[in-house]
Order: C-alpha cells, then sequence, then structure tokens
C-alpha cells in the first residue's frame, strides 16, 4: 500500500511542477509551491486512481485529475491554518503559509491554488471529451464551494463550543471533507459515461471515505503527536471542536469506523478482486499515524 501510494505521490508530484514551471513567472508561484511541497500524503489520488482502476480509466488522465484535487486540498489547508480559522502554526512539519509568508499572501496564494485548479482541468491536454470535461469542472465546483469544502468549513467554524448532535457533526464533515472524496471517486464514472445512478454510488461511497478520513484525523488530533503527524496535535479538545469523539468517546468512534468500513466493503463486492487496492487504501485511512 505504502509504495503505491508514494508512487501517486511522486508522478501527482512531477505534473504539478511541470505545470507550475510552464507558468509564466509571480511573486505568488514560490508561495503556492510552499502550500503544495513538499509534504501531503496525496490520498485523494490514490482513491482516485483506486477507483479508476476498477472502470480501467487511463492513468496518466487520472493523475492529471488529481493534480487539481490536491491545488484544492492545499489552498483548504491553507486558509484552514489562518488565524480567523484554526489558527494553526505548524503544517507538514514545517511553519504554515501565513507564518512564512504573511496572512495576506497566504490568503491570495490559496486563492491562486483554487483557480489553478480549473485552469488543470480545463486544460487542452487532458485527453478527454469537452461535454466530460464541463461536468467535471461542474461537479468540482460544487464540491469544493458552499455545498462543499467552504460550506463545511463554516459550520465546524460555527459549531466550536456546542453541543452539536451526531447527526450534524457528520453532515458537516462530509461538506468540509467528504464532499471531495466523493469528486475523487465520481470521476471515472463521469469519465465513463455512466449513468447518473452509477455516478450517484460512487459519491456516496466517497462522501463515506471522505467522512472516515476526516473521523481518522479526528483520532490522530486526539491520540498521536505532533512530531509524527506534523501538526500541532490535542487542539481540537482546546478549541471545542464538534467530533464523534468528544460526543461519543473513542471508542465508539473507532466502532463507528470499522461500522464504515463494513458497509463500503460490501458495496466493493461486487467488483471482485479488482477492490483489493481501494480495500487496503481504506484500511489505511484508519490506521495511519499521520
Ligand atoms: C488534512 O488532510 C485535512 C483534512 C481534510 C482532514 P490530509 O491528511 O490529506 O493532509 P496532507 O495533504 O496529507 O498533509
Ligand atoms: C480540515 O479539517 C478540513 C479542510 C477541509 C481543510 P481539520 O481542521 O481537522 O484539518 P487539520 O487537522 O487542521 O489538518
Ligand atoms: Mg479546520
Ligand atoms: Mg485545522
Ligand atoms: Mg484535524
Amino acid at each position: 500500500m505504502k509504495t503505491k501510494l508514494d508512487r501517486i505521490a511522486k508522478d501527482t508530484n512531477h505534473f504539478l511542477k511541470r505545470f507550475l514551471n510552464r507558468q509564466t513567472n509571480s511573486n505568488l508561484i514560490l508561495v503556492m509551491k510552499y502550500g503544495l511541497f513538499p509534504g501531503g500524503k496525496k490520498i485523494r489520488s490514490k482513491i482516485l486512481v483506486d477507483i479508476g482502476s476498477l472502470l480501467s480509466v487511463d492513468y496518466k488522465t487520472l493523475i492529471a485529475i488529481g493534480a487539481a484535487i490536491e491545488c484544492i486540498h492545499a489552498y483548504s489547508l491553507i486558509h484552514d491554518d489562518l488565524p480567523c480559522m484554526d489558527n494553526d502554526k505548524m503544517r507538514r512539519g514545517k511553519p504554515s503559509t501565513h507564518i512564512k509568508f504573511g496572512e495576506s499572501t497566504a490568503v491570495l496564494a490559496g486563492n491562486s491554488l483554487l483557480t489553478m485548479a480549473f485552469e488543470i482541468l480545463a486544460s487542452p491536454s487532458l485527453k478527454i471529451k469537452k461535454k466530460i470535461q464541463i461536468n467535471l469542472i461542474k461537479k468540482l465546483s460544487e464540491c469544493s464551494g458552499h455545498l462543499g469544502i467552504a460550506g463545511g468549513q463554516y459550520l465546524d467554524l460555527s459549531y466550536e463550543k456546542k453541543k452539536i448532535s451526531k447527526k450534524k457533526i457528520i453532515e458537516m464533515e462530509i461538506k468540509k471533507t467528504g464532499k471531495l472524496f466523493s469528486f475523487c471517486c465520481a470521476v471515472p464514472a463521469i469519465i465513463k459515461n455512466k449513468n447518473i445512478n452509477e455516478i450517484k454510488f460512487f459519491e456516496n461511497i466517497g462522501s463515506n471515505i471522505g467522512l472516515l478520513f476526516q473521523i481518522a484525523d479526528d483520532l490522530i488530533d486526539f491520540k498521536s503527536s505532533s512530531k509524527i503527524a506534523g501538526k500541532k496535535t490535542e487542539k481540537d479538545k482546546k478549541k471545542g471542536k464538534a467530533t464523534l469523539i468528544s460526543l461519543m468517546g473513542y471508542m465508539n468512534t473507532i466502532k463507528y469506523c470499522d461500522k464504515i468500513i463494513l458497509k463500503t466493503n460490501k458495496r466493493l463486492d461486487k467488483y471482485g478482486t479488482k477492490s483489493k487496492n481501494i480495500r487496503e487504501t481504506l484500511d489505511y485511512i484508519l490506521n495511519r499515524d499521520r
């Protein structure tokens, strides 16, 4: 699993570096690169490749789309660390972007990564039909905006220091993190021109994987060390973040994660041995320590 993930991370980074180096130079390029490299597991690209292999989608196309997704993700982390949000000074084992370059520069580099994602998706070198390309752009916009990351981040912040129901916590985590995973899982089905039910089937798998990923991130904050995680841990409790751990405790949260994995694996049964990679990735998501 680890070697497969490392290869996908390497290929995604290679694509992004080439893309950035072909841009006209600007003051923000350096800051955007700081937000992208080094570090970052590239787990979203891995999910995209895993699901892509179920539907036999071309690897190079998946890496390009994965690169666009990683730009959105990097933007969301830069903004997530700002003082007006989580106010975190360390990310991926180094100073957060706003600590290194200042707040306004971090906001602008984040915006630029967000728009660069769409530049990548819209690029003519992507070997897919125009109509499908437009569908992908539309889907990624939905997953990033007020119904996705931005909307979820709004809820995350407004739930601080409040007693929030399990249903609402799950809804918030699906928006802030799950939607982008939903996109990753829907991409291969969209590219292969599958019908709406099949696309929904994969979107649903994606939002469950994303939910699992966010809960596992909350578990890392709860039990891991800053040194291993590369970011400050034990901060969610201090900030009064609404998480499943704060609501129902550590053990019940783990049990809930096991249920998500069981449910997702069941849905993947129809793909037989082809689903081995994605199953491995699910286990990795829950058992990782960073
Ligand atoms: C951290 O995401 C933020 C969440 C959405 C939980 P990752 O754990 O994927 O961050 P990197 O890219 O590997 O640093
Ligand atoms: C971040 O969640 C989710 C995003 C969409 C950026 P967290 O706030 O828990 O992520 P970390 O722990 O700072 O990486
Ligand atoms: Mg946050
Ligand atoms: Mg945070
Ligand atoms: Mg966290």
